[in-house]
């Protein structure tokens, strides 16, 4: 299939584009390398032996992008084009509104104005982050959405996904999917390509590599009162290229409409847990002081992972161990990042 990337130069976009290649798809990426390296995709290039078509295009500005649509053809488009810093949208919340939702319907728009009578299926990067405070675990595709969202990123996120169902509503021969991805860690396995955050990470996984390799002093451990095995939040890890692969196993999706799926383990790991298993592939301890709750945080988030596999014959193959130990390599060959 020839598939359009949008914001494909990213950290889970790119290895995206990498399973693409791998399974003899045509990516052709969108970015207009807002938060990434255009170096990404060169080594996606020489680790595949493939060239990447690249346009450095801001989803945003309807005039380039939808002119460069009109040039072409897709048969299916990945959108992982926007921002994802909780913390920065909180404090900048008109900034991830305007692009967020704005390159969802600048997208949706060209997809419209185009005359062919079967429109590409648009498969967009959602976050567990739309199920807000639901108790219900494992979180399926059916547990409430929208309630005690606690930060704008997670209201683009939830309204997107409005959007593009009240779109396929009014168009049925639209598809879309919306991936529900948990949380996202690791690299792959070459160790040439990875997480490059800007700045002090926000999560998790890129803070203990950080304070692993040095860069970092210590890592924060945002409470150990809840009421989990070891007190400190549970979260559902997977490896990035098990999200990438479930992309892939998406445009093979033929049912109409528009679906929600989980991207998940289905397992939940505490952050001690998580600690322990980058210790055991540093072969050292990593520093942490114990801190109070981060504000907006929940106790406890793991998917429910059989929609997944019964609609997208999908699952995720690698652990927490592999995980790290692909996380620590791409750290350590990739100190300062890109
Ligand atoms: P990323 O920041 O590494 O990648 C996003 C890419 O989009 C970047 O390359 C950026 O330059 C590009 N971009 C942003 N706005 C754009 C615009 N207007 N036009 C063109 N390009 C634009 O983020 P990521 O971690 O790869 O996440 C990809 C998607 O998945 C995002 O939509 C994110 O919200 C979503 N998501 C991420 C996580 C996670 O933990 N990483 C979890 C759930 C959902
Ligand atoms: C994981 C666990 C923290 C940092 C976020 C977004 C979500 C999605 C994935 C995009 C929690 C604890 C963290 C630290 C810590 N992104 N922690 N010290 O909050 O589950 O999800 O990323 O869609 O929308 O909200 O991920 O990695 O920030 O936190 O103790 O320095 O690690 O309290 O229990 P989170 P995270």
């Amino acid at each position: 299939m020839r598939v359009l990337v949008t914001g494909g130069a990213g950290y889970i976009g790119s290895h995206t584009v990498l399973a693409l290649l791998e399974q003899e798809h045509i990516p052709v990426v969108v970015d207009n390398l807002s938060n990434s390296s255009i170096e990404s995709l060169n080594r996606v290039s020489e680790i595949t032996g493939k060239p990447i078509e690249f346009h450095n295009i801001d989803l945003c500005d309807e005039h380039a992008f939808h002119s460069f649509m009109r040039e072409q053809s897709f048969d299916a488009i990945l959108h992982f084009a926007g921002f994802k810093a909780v913390g920065e949208s909180v404090a900048n919340p008109l900034k991830y509104y305007k692009n967020n939702i704005g390159s969802t319907v600048s997208l949706l728009k060209a997809i419209n104005a185009s005359t062919s009578t079967s429109p590409p299926k648009v498969i967009f990067s959602s976050s567990a982050t739309v199920y807000g405070s639901s108790t219900e675990l494992p979180l399926t595709e059916t547990s409430k959405t929208g309630d005690g969202i606690t930060n704008p990123y997670g209201y683009t996120k939830f309204v997107c996904e409005r959007i593009l169902t009240d779109t396929v509503a009014a168009n049925p021969a639209f598809q879309a999917i919306a991936l529900r991805y948990f949380n996202p860690i690791g690299a792959h396995e070459s160790g040439r390509i990875g997480e490059d955050p800007a700045g002090i990470p926000d999560n998790l996984a890129p803070f203990i590599t950080q304070v692993a390799s040095g860069k970092l002093s210590e890592l924060s451990v945002f409470g150990d009162d809840y009421d989990t095995a070891d007190g400190t939040g549970i979260r559902d890890y997977i490896h990035v290229m098990d999200v990438a692969e479930g992309h892939v196993a998406a445009l093979g999706v033929s049912e109409p409409g528009f679906h929600a799926i989980n991207l998940g383990t289905g397992q939940g790991t505490t952050v001690f847990e998580l600690l322990t298993a980058f210790e055991a592939v540093v072969g050292s301890p990593i520093p942490y002081a114990v801190t109070p709750r981060r504000p907006g945080d929940i106790a406890e988030c793991y998917a429910d992972t059989s929609l997944a596999k019964k609609l997208l014959g999908w699952s995720s193959t690698r652990d927490i161990s592999k995980a790290c130990a692909d996380a620590w390599r791409w750290q350590s060959q990739n100190p300062q990042g890109y």
